[in-house]
């Protein structure tokens, strides 16, 4: 991430909950209840901004598992700390994970309203597989909404180098890196695809 997208991303840290309505307590429920997130997992969620995710993740895990929330802007994380500090399974690190190690092996990495943002979306899904993700983990790419809203927001705000492809398309790009790309949900309030590693790498 460069520093001006940083300083982006500090300056709508504020406001970030009072304009994010997409993401309400049934639909992120809804999205997370088709992960298979079960207790005593690790779980990665990158670019985690203010939460949001935290509290659903940090129950479906519960004591024995692990969350670890990493977001580059310290204006969100420092919200998210604010929020949810005192959840003991949770640890948040302030670092870009497509530039510097992330410590750990996961079961699933979440990629929540973040995947437009990658600049280098192909190196780091991989370089997940490799570094982060344990044998038969999943990176889960995630919005509240579809790609219509996604792009219309971006295009508002002038950023439309963070074009999102309809679901099947982006599955379509992914898998011919080389990865597992699943669509597991494609309508006006949830896009998921969830990636694996292709049996045949
Ligand atoms: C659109 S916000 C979504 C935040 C949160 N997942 C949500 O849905 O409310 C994208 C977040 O990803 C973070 N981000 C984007 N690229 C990142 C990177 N390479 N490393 C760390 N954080 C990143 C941004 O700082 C920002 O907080």
């Amino acid at each position: 991430m460069t520093q001006s997208e940083i300083d982006f991303f500090d300056r709508l840290a504020p406001e970030w909950d009072a304009s994010e309505v997409r993401s309400t307590p049934e639909r992120v429920r809804s999205i997370l209840d088709q992960l298979d997130i079960r207790p005593g997992m690790s779980i990665l969620d990158l670019g985690t901004g203010t939460g949001v995710l935290i509290p659903y993740l940090s129950e479906k895990v519960g004591e024995r598992g692990n969350i670890t929330a990493i977001d580059l802007s310290s204006g969100m994380l420092d919200l998210a700390k604010k929020k949810f500090g005192h959840l003991k399974n949770v640890t948040f690190l302030l670092l870009d994970f497509e530039e510097e190690i992330i410590p750990g092996k996961y079961d699933i990495a979440l990629l929540y309203s973040v995947y437009p943002h990658l600049h280098a979306p192909e190196q780091t899904l991989k370089w997940l597989f490799r570094m982060n993700l344990k044998d038969g983990g999943k990176v889960v790419i995630a919005f509240p909404s579809d790609e219509k809203f996604i792009n219309q927001i971006h295009h508002d705000r002038a950023s439309e180098s963070d074009h999102l492809l309809p679901a099947q398309e982006l599955a379509k790009e992914i898998s011919k890196w080389g990865m597992k790309a699943e669509v597991l949900a494609d309508d006006e309030e949830t896009y998921i695809i969830c990636v694996s590693m292709s049996d045949h790498s």
